[in-house]
C-alpha cells in the first residue's frame, strides 16, 4: 500500500516576474492534503499571484516569468505532458466576487461537465445527478430545486458563491483555491462560505486567501504568512496566532502594518 499523501502542493524555489517586476522571490512552501490552509499577508505581497500559479492563470499575461518548481499531488505542473485543461479542472477556483454566468443554475452546475465530458456520455439522468449531488453538496439543493432554472446572477451573492464553488464539485478537483470569497459579502454571507468550507475539507485541498485575520484563525487549520513577494512563514494557525516564529509575523498579526 501506499502512503497517504501528505501534501498536495509543493513549491520549490518559486519566482515570479511581471515583466521586470519581481513579485514571488524563492517561495518553497508544503501545503498540507485535505486542510484549510490561509494565505495572509499586506496587500500587495504576492497572496492572489501565488494562488494563481497553482493552476497556471498567471501565464494567461504574456509578460510573466515563472521560474522554480510546483508540484501537485506529487506531479510537477510544468512538465511538457501536463494538459491545462487537466490542470484547470484539477484546481478549481473561485474568485473575490461570485461570477456565475448569467445562465440557468442547472446550466452553471453542468458547464464545465460539458466542455470536459464527450456528449454522448452525458444523458439527462447524468446532467440531473450531477446537479443534485453538487447543489447538495453546498447546502443549496433545498432552496434551488424548485427554481434551477432561474438566471443564477438574480441570486443571492451567499448563493451565488456557493453556486460557484458547486459548479467545480461536478469535475471533481483535487484542489479548490478561493481568493478572497466573502470579501463582497456580510457576515452571515461570510459565516455561511466558512461553514461550508469546513463540511468540504477533507474531500478537497483548501486554499484561500484572506486579509481577514479573524477568519484566518477561525477557518484553517495551516497559514502561510507572506511579506513583498516572500515567504515568512508556514505554521499551524493556532501556533501562527500564539507563537509566531518571525518577529514579522508577530508585528503583522498584532496589526502593526498592512
Ligand atoms: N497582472 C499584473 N501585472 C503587473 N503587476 C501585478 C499584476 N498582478 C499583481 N501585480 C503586482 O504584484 C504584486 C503582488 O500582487 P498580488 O499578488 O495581487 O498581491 P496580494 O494578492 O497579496 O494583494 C503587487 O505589487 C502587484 O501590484
Ligand atoms: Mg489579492
Amino acid at each position: 500500500m501506499s502512503a497517504p499523501v501528505k501534501y498536495s502542493i509543493q513549491t520549490r524555489d518559486l519566482n515570479l516576474w511581471y515583466g521586470d517586476f519581481q513579485a514571488l522571490k524563492n517561495v518553497t512552501v508544503d501545503i498540507r492534503h485535505g486542510l484549510i490552509t490561509s494565505l495572509i499577508g499586506p496587500s500587495g505581497c504576492g497572496k492572489t499571484t501565488l494562488l494563481r500559479c497553482f493552476n497556471r492563470v498567471n501565464e494567461r499575461y504574456g509578460y510573466v516569468t515563472t521560474k522554480g518548481e510546483i508540484r501537485l499531488l506529487g506531479k510537477n505542473i510544468y512538465d511538457p505532458d501536463v494538459s491545462l485543461i487537466e490542470l484547470r479542472r484539477a484546481v478549481g477556483m473561485v474568485f473575490q466576487r461570485p461570477n456565475p454566468l448569467p445562465i440557468s443554475v442547472y446550466e452553471n452546475v453542468v458547464f464545465g461537465l460539458r466542455i470536459h465530458t464527450p456528449r454522448r456520455q452525458l444523458g439527462r439522468g447524468v446532467l440531473d445527478a450531477a446537479v443534485e449531488k453538487a447543489l447538495t453538496e453546498v447546502g443549496l439543493w433545498t432552496d434551488l430545486k424548485d427554481r434551477l432554472k432561474q438566471r443564477a446572477t438574480e441570486l443571492q451573492l451567499e448563493q451565488q458563491q456557493k453556486l460557484c464553488i458547486a459548479r467545480l464539485l461536478p469535475l471533481k478537483p483535487d484542489i479548490i483555491l478561493m481568493d478572497e470569497p466573502c470579501s463582497a459579502l456580510d457576515v452571515e454571507g461570510t459565516r455561511a462560505i466558512e461553514e461550508l468550507m469546513f463540511e468540504l475539507k477533507g474531500r478537497y485541498t483548501i486554499v484561500i486567501v484572506t486579509h481577514n485575520m479573524a477568519q484566518a484563525r477561525r477557518a484553517s487549520d495551516e497559514c502561510i504568512f507572506m511579506l513583498l513577494g516572500e515567504l515568512i512563514e508556514r505554521r499551524r494557525t493556532e501556533d501562527l496566532f500564539l507563537n509566531p516564529g518571525d518577529s514579522r509575523t508577530a508585528e503583522y498579526i498584532e496589526g502593526r502594518y498592512g
